[in-house]
């Protein structure tokens, strides 16, 4: 059953790590390694089933080869999960357990922050290998991502402006924000700093009145945010808010976000582009947290992630030209634009140095 499962994916190599006195049970999922070594986030959350928790990190880790991919990195995809309640099972054995296991690997899976962890979780994995991102800043860790992430919407955002209006002129249009969490906030930030109108909504209302407050966003209701009559429709929230329901009802000409999973199936996003509505697809706009992290590997940099982030505008007008040169719809052009480039890369017949990634960037304690 599992090698039929990973093989329907395509996965490389599935890890199965257990320790009883540490009490983990976790699953490392290595899909595709071919551009490079696999990064991904580690999670932790309380799955049902054991299925569950083997679903989920394939599905994940599929993911991260499409995203790196397409953002042009040298890294493969990845993903752990730990099955855990991450309220009540956390521990430094625990984490430490994990760290060996990936230290394991060598450098094929790095490992990174993702729901259920933080920090001072990875300081604990740390411990015990040097393949993990998002560490400390004190290591030479990249600090929080989120405003990196919201820096690359706006990037995105440009080259879809480009396309639909033949200008990237971000102040002249109007917005509507679903989710002023740690990237909301900042994309409404960059929205208003040029000047645009600016709809938000978010079930907190504390983050709401700050957009408002703080930079002249105008609020709405959670319901209200499909209705406005915005250009672009940026989904900053959860996933699947692009849907048979809302999408009547969206007036925008472009989608441009930093939440994952936008579309809640593949025929919505069909119906999106038979609507004329320009989808800037999530994977490839929100890049910019993983852009930032991958700088770790070999000497995190504020200057080079901040122009790493540009390169986005560069994939996203790729991915619409593979759209319009295929007749595709874009959601499907950015596979599309990852699988050419990992099949391309992955046809070359020539050897490789075939060494672990070296963290050139890392101070640890005593050395
Ligand atoms: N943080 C990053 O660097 C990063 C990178 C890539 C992708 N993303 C994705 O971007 C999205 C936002 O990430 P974040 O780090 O800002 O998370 P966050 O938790 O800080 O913000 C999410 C915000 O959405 C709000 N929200 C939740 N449900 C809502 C609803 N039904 N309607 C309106 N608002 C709602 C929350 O109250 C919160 O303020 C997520 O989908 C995340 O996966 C984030």
């Amino acid at each position: 059953m599992i090698f039929e499962s990973i093989a329907q994916t395509e996965h490389e190599q599935v890890v199965f790590c257990q320790s009883k006195d540490a009490n983990l049970k976790a699953i490392i999922a290595v899909h595709n390694s071919v551009l490079g070594p696999a990064l991904g986030g580690l999670r932790m959350w309380p799955y049902k089933t054991e299925t569950d928790a083997l679903n989920d990190v394939l599905r994940l880790s599929r993911g991260m080869t499409y995203k790196a991919a397409v953002a042009g990195l040298n890294l493969g995809g990845g993903k752990a999960v730990i099955i855990g309640d991450p309220a009540k099972d956390k521990s430094e054995a625990l984490f430490r357990a994990f760290g060996r296991f990936v230290n394991s690997l060598n450098g094929r899976y790095i490992t990174a922050e993702d729901v259920g962890i933080d920090v001072n979780d990875m300081e604990y994995v740390f411990r015990e290998t040097e393949f993990v991102t998002g560490v400390h800043q004190v290591h030479g860790g990249s600090g929080d991502p989120s405003p990196f992430t919201a820096y690359g919407t706006v990037q995105g955002l440009m080259a879809a402006l480009n396309v639909t209006y033949g200008n990237e002129d971000v102040g002249s249009y109007s917005y509507a924000v679903q989710g002023v969490g740690h990237v909301g906030l900042e994309y409404v930030r960059l929205l208003r700093e040029q000047g645009a109108k600016v709809w938000v909504t978010d079930i907190n209302q504390e983050s709401v009145a700050r957009a408002v407050d703080e930079y002249g966003a105008e609020a709405v209701d959670l319901d209200e945010i499909y209705d406005v009559p915005a250009d672009v429709y940026a989904p900053c929230a959860l996933g699947g808010t692009v849907s048979p329901t809302t999408l009547p009802r969206l007036k925008c000409k472009i989608i441009c976000g930093a939440a994952n999973n936008q579309l809640s199936s593949d025929d919505v996003g069909d119906e999106v582009a038979k609507r004329g509505i320009l989808y800037a697809p999530d994977y490839a706009v929100n890049a910019g947290g993983l852009m930032n992290v991958s700088l770790e590997i070999d000497g995190y940099n504020r200057e080079r992630a901040m122009r790493m982030m540009r390169t986005i505008y560069y994939n996203l007008g790729k991915i619409f030209q593979i759209s319009k040169r295929d007749g595709i719809p874009t959601y499907k052009a950015a596979d599309r634009m990852a699988e050419e480039r990992i099949n391309s890369i992955g046809r070359i017949k020539l050897p490789t140095m075939g060494t672990a990634p070296r963290f050139l960037g890392r101070m640890r304690g005593n050395g």
